[in-house]
């Protein structure tokens, strides 16, 4: 038995790095997964992979920035799969700038692809969620179990982090909204949390001067960041799924409205 059996996922990002992570992982665990990804060939890739190790799983590219995607996103997982009973919120990207030079579209790209696919994705699965939550009230009295929205803050939010005014608006905006539904959804059996991993070695980590210059931070951050971690090493994606798994399964059913560090007690965050 899985912990995670006869569930089905949502999981937003979900072609590389911590949604790549927690896909396969709610996979493992028995969930039925939609790994949803704006880029194809990687959405695909983790299909794949949960398939060769003999989960459900099926890809969806729809970019729920926009909320008529994340309508459509949340229908087609009901029809292919029957049902939605977790989402998570982990689709996220970075275009860091200093302040005095951040302009509107740069503020909007990253809050949009940060928070609004967390907005209109949440949107659309909690209509499905309480209609079948209040169906089950009236007819046995309470929710016939927890469903789960797990969110991906970041620690830049709690602690902040120079170039990143636009990505830290929209991950504080995150913790917040996560009280606030947690509030109120609680009736209806809906948990609503969020994990704020601290660093972890994704392409948005990586050196700066390795990749084509979109993503990544200096190589002299990289090292100041491992200083400040107690553990001694960076994050791997697999630390965050493992959380992200726990607010998605039944040990978390009595947990919502928190947001969890996942820092390796990181400097600033405890
Ligand atoms: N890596 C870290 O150190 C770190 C730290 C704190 C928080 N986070 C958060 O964790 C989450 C995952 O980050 P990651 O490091 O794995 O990044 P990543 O870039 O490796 O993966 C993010 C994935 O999201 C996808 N994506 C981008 N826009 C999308 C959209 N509109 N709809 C659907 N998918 C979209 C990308 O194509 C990519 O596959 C993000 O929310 C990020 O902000 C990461």
């Amino acid at each position: 038995m899985g912990r995670l059996d006869d569930r089905v996922a949502i999981v937003t990002g979900g072609g590389r790095g911590i949604g790549r992570a927690t896909a396969l992982r709610l996979a493992e665990d028995g969930a039925a997964v939609v790994v949803n990804d704006v880029d194809a060939e990687p959405a695909h890739e983790t299909v794949e992979l949960i398939e060769k190790a003999g989960g459900t799983a099926s890809a969806s590219l729809h970019n729920t920035v926009n909320r008529a995607e994340a309508d459509e996103l949340v229908r087609t997982t009901v029809d292919r799969h029957g049902k939605l009973d977790i989402v998570i919120n982990n689709a996220g990207t970075t275009r860091d700038k200093m302040f005095h030079n951040l302009d509107d579209d740069l503020f909007d790209f990253v809050f949009n692809v940060n928070f609004k696919t967390a907005f209109h994705v949440t949107l659309a699965a909690v209509q499905h969620m309480r209609a079948k939550a209040k169906e089950e009230r009236e007819t046995t009295g309470r929710p016939a179990y927890h469903r789960k929205i797990v969110n991906t803050s970041s620690v830049a939010a709690i602690m902040g982090n120079n170039g990143q005014y636009n990505y830290t608006a929209a991950k504080g905006a995150i913790i917040a909204t996560t009280r606030t539904l947690a509030l109120e959804l609680g009736p209806f059996g809906i948990n609503v949390n969020a994990v704020a991993p601290g660093f972890v070695e994704t392409r948005l980590t990586q050196n700066k001067d390795e990749g084509d210059g979109t993503y990544g931070i200096p190589e002299a951050s990289r090292q100041l960041m491992k200083a400040l971690i107690a553990i001694g090493r960076y994050g791997q994606p697999e630390d965050i799924a493992a959380v992200h798994a726990f607010l998605a399964g039944p040990d978390s059913d009595f947990v919502s409205g928190i947001t969890i560090p996942v820092a390796g007690g990181q400097l600033g965050t405890m």
